[in-house]
């Protein structure tokens, strides 16, 4: 065991999104998201759970900044709920909407909080999903005007702005594979929200650039560090493969590289190209100031005689209630790999955590041993990865309460600190305590 000390001004933080725990879907005259409707329809969410009440914390939020602020938390990544500003997703701003942000902006200043603030976590207004929602190239401008709303009224805030989370997600889980709202299942509606999405970042950019605004952009990816499952050369060039469909179809065009070929063929080869016009590789690309990296696991991966070329290879670690692989050190080996990738970028990580359901013992002590220690080896192969070299210069545990995980409901925790969902009391957990005394340290035991 040794103590890996952290650079100075290292930063510590927790994130969470609007609709994981804001609840309130009826106040203030928020608009109806893709996620208010999705959740209604049978069977889509374990249990049929809802965002409607969520972690309650539209109404909590003091107390929510109170806990961090106990915690040391040095900064905070949240989203924005698109549709509380513009309930119509354009058109009128709603000030009501503007108002509650203000009130959490101030709430955090008052604390010594650094916000970061995601603009699209995931809950598109629902009238522009009537429109075609990221398949339709009019969800660009309005985005950026949505973005740019968002710079003028909290830009003397908020320095920290990313502008879209996990496109890989919301596009492929949302049009493709239809486990995520809006749920379709279409590849042409799923090659679409692809360049749609990314042509929307590049815009909220210039805007950014444009307006002379304070602060720095960038934009959150999910990743997963991908190794091969043999040494055999085939086995080298799936994992490839698999970094094309995913990784570098999202990095490669905000980093001027363009859409990996193989991906450009595989949509076209299907009769859905991506629509892609003159200039607008020149827009996503458009300078960001920084990375955001989400990372939660590993992968395997092995060939396959499949439209991709390759395909997952059994798990060999411990399994997760997520279903992922327990693995610590993909965090600072996807660090590598990326910094490698793409000339040395500033990196935050926007999102690193452990689902771990670990309820209260008979005294009321949520011993969430598993998420402490991944956490350690996590953290620890961050470190590794920082002293190589790696420009990372924050942390963002997510997340800060146990909330709403998408389409599995409430059934997954990865807060640090327990939410009770009869009560909305929030307990602080073990790893919470920990978390803690790392920031104290700026560093860990490990
Ligand atoms: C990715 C997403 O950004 C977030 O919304 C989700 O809850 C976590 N990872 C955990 O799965």
């Amino acid at each position: 065991m040794a103590f890996l000390s952290f650079p100075e001004g290292f930063q510590w933080g927790v994130a969470t999104a609007s609709y994981q725990i804001e609840g309130a879907v009826q106040e203030d005259d928020r608009g109806v998201t893709i996620w208010d409707t999705f959740v209604r329809q049978p069977g889509k969410v374990q249990n049929g759970d809802t965002g409607d009440v969520a972690c309650d914390h539209y109404h909590r939020f003091r107390e929510d900044v109170e806990l961090m602020a106990s915690l040391g938390i040095q900064t905070y990544r949240f989203s924005l709920a698109w549709a509380r500003i513009y309930p119509f997703g354009r058109g009128a701003v709603n000030e009501k909407g503007l108002a509650f942000y203000d009130r959490l902006f101030d709430a955090l200043l008052e604390k010594n909080i650094q916000p970061a603030v995601t603009l699209y976590h995931w809950d598109l207004p629902q009238a522009l999903q009537d429109l075609g929602g990221w398949t339709n190239r009019e969800v660009v401008e309005a985005f950026a005007a949505y973005a740019k709303t968002a710079f003028d009224r909290f830009g003397d805030r908020v320095t920290r702005w990313i502008t879209l989370n996990e496109p890989i997600v919301f596009t492929e889980m949302g049009h493709r594979t239809g486990v995520m709202a809006p749920g379709m299942r279409d590849i042409g509606a799923y090659s679409r929200a692809i360049h749609h999405a990314l042509l929307a970042h590049g815009r909220a950019v210039q805007v950014f650039r444009e307006g002379g605004y304070r602060g720095e952009i960038g934009i959150t990816n999910a990743n997963t560090f991908y190794e091969p499952a043999d040494d055999a050369p085939e086995t080298a060039a799936a994992v490839e493969r698999a970094r094309d469909f995913d990784t570098r179809l999202f990095h490669g065009p905000v980093f001027g590289k363009g859409y990996p070929a193989s991906v450009v063929k595989h949509f076209a080869e299907r009769g859905v190209p991506l629509p892609i016009q003159p200039g607008d590789m020149e827009v996503i690309a458009t300078p960001t100031d920084f990375l955001g990296v989400n990372l939660y696991s590993r992968a395997l991966i092995q060939p396959a005689n499949n439209s991709v070329g390759f395909t997952y290879a059994p798990p060999r670690l411990p399994l997760l209630p997520m279903g992922y692989e327990a693995a610590p050190h993909a965090l600072g080996a996807f660090v590598r790999w990326v910094s490698n990738e793409y000339g040395r970028p500033r990196i935050y990580i926007t999102e690193n955590g452990v689902c771990d359901n670990t309820e209260p013992d008979a005294n009321g002590v949520i011993d969430d041993v598993t998420r402490q220690e991944l956490l350690r080896g996590f953290l620890a192969g961050l470190h590794g990865a920082i002293a190589d070299g790696c420009d990372v210069r924050a942390y963002y545990q997510w997340s800060l309460m146990d909330n709403f995980e998408w389409a599995f409901g409430y059934s997954k925790r990865f807060g640090i600190v327990y939410t009770d969902y009869r009560t909305l009391a929030r307990i602080p957990k073990k790893s919470a305590e920990m978390y803690a005394d790392i920031i104290r340290r700026n560093g860990l035991e490990a």
